[in-house]
C-alpha cells in the first residue's frame, strides 16, 4: 500500500471507529496508558500528546500542560465529547509548535501508522527542547507465551489475516534502534505483556474492529466477529505486548527540520 493509500485508509478507519483504541486499552488488566506517562508525571513545560486520538493520556497527566494534536476530526471530536483539551488539528509530519518549546512528546500507538516516519520524527526534535522527552508506546512483535500464541492465531485465522500492513513495521520492536539513528538517546527500552479481556461478544467486535486490516471487507469482518464471538468466554484473555521507549534529546543539537 503506498503513502496516499495509506492516509486515505487511516482517515476513513479514523472516521468510522473515533477512540477505538481506547476502547480497546479498556479491556486490558491494567492501563497501557498509566505506563506510558509514568515518565512523564510531574515534569514542568508543555506535553505533546503526538496523534493523540480520543486523548486517553490526558486524563493521566491532569496537571500537565498537555496539548493534544491528531489529523482525525472525528477523534477529536471524540476527545472533545470527553472533556479532554486543547486539541488541536494537524499532521504529525508539520507540527503546530515553535522549534524547541515542547518539554516532552507522548506518543501512544502511533509511531507505526504515522507517514512518513522520517519527517515526523524530524518534526518531535524540532518541537523538542534540548533535553526534552519522549515517550512512546508501541505494539512489540515478541513476548507471547505459546497459549498467547495460539490466542492470536485463532483471532488472525478468524480475520482471515496473516499481518497487519502497518507503513512503519520498525517503529515496534526497531523503535530505540530508529531513534538512536535519528539522534535521541533512548534511556529505556522495555516490554510489557498486558492481558485484553474477550469474555463478551462485543469484547470479541471490538477486537475485530480494532487491528487497522486495510484488506478486511464488511462480509469477512462479521463474519470474524461471529467466530471470535463464539471463542469468548468468561475468563478469555488475550496477550498484548507492548513497547515503552523513553528517550531524550541530547542538549546541545540545533533543532532541524528533517525531510524525505
Ligand atoms: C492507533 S490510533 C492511537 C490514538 C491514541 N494515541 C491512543 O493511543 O488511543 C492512531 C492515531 O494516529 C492518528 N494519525 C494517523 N496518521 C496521522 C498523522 N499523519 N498525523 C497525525 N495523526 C495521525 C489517527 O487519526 C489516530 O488517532
Amino acid at each position: 500500500m503506498d503513502e496516499p493509500d495509506w492516509r486515505r485508509f487511516i482517515t476513513a478507519y479514523h472516521q468510522a471507529h473515533p477512540g477505538i483504541t481506547e476502547q480497546l486499552f479498556a479491556l486490558a488488566d491494567t492501563s497501557p496508558y498509566a505506563w506510558l506517562a509514568e515518565p512523564l508525571r510531574g515534569i514542568e513545560g508543555t506535553v505533546l500528546d503526538l496523534a493523540c486520538g480520543s486523548a486517553p493520556t490526558r486524563d493521566e497527566l491532569p496537571d500537565a500542560d498537555w496539548i493534544g494534536i491528531d489529523l482525525s476530526a472525528a477523534e477529536l471530536a471524540e476527545a472533545a465529547r470527553l472533556g479532554r483539551g486543547p486539541l488541536v488539528r494537524a499532521g504529525a509530519d508539520a507540527l503546530p509548535a515553535a522549534s524547541a518549546s515542547v518539554r516532552a512528546v507522548c506518543a501512544a500507538m502511533c509511531l507505526p501508522v504515522v507517514t512518513p516516519l522520517p519527517r515526523v520524527l524530524g518534526e518531535i526534535r524540532r518541537v523538542l527542547r534540548p533535553g526534552g522527552t519522549l515517550t512512546a508506546l508501541v505494539p512489540s512483535q515478541s513476548g507471547l507465551s505459546p497459549s498467547g500464541m495460539l490466542g492470536w492465531l485463532r483471532v488472525m485465522a478468524a480475520l482471515r489475516a496473516v499481518r497487519q500492513p502497518w507503513p512503519n513495521p520498525r517503529a515496534r520492536d526497531g523503535l530505540a534502534a530508529l531513534l538512536r539513528t535519528a539522534g535521541f538517546r533512548v534511556r529505556a527500552d522495555e516490554r510489557r505483556v498486558f492481558a485484553l479481556a474477550i469474555d463478551s461478544a462485543e469484547a470479541a467486535a471490538l477486537l475485530a474492529d480494532a487491528l487497522y486490516l486495510p484488506g478486511l471487507t464488511h462480509h469477512r469482518a462479521e463474519a470474524a466477529k461471529r467466530s471470535l464471538a463464539r471463542w469468548a468466554a468468561s475468563g478469555r484473555r488475550l496477550e498484548l505486548p507492548l513497547r515503552r521507549v523513553v528517550a531524550d534529546l541530547p542538549t546541545g543539537q540545533p533543532p532541524s527540520r528533517e525531510q524525505t
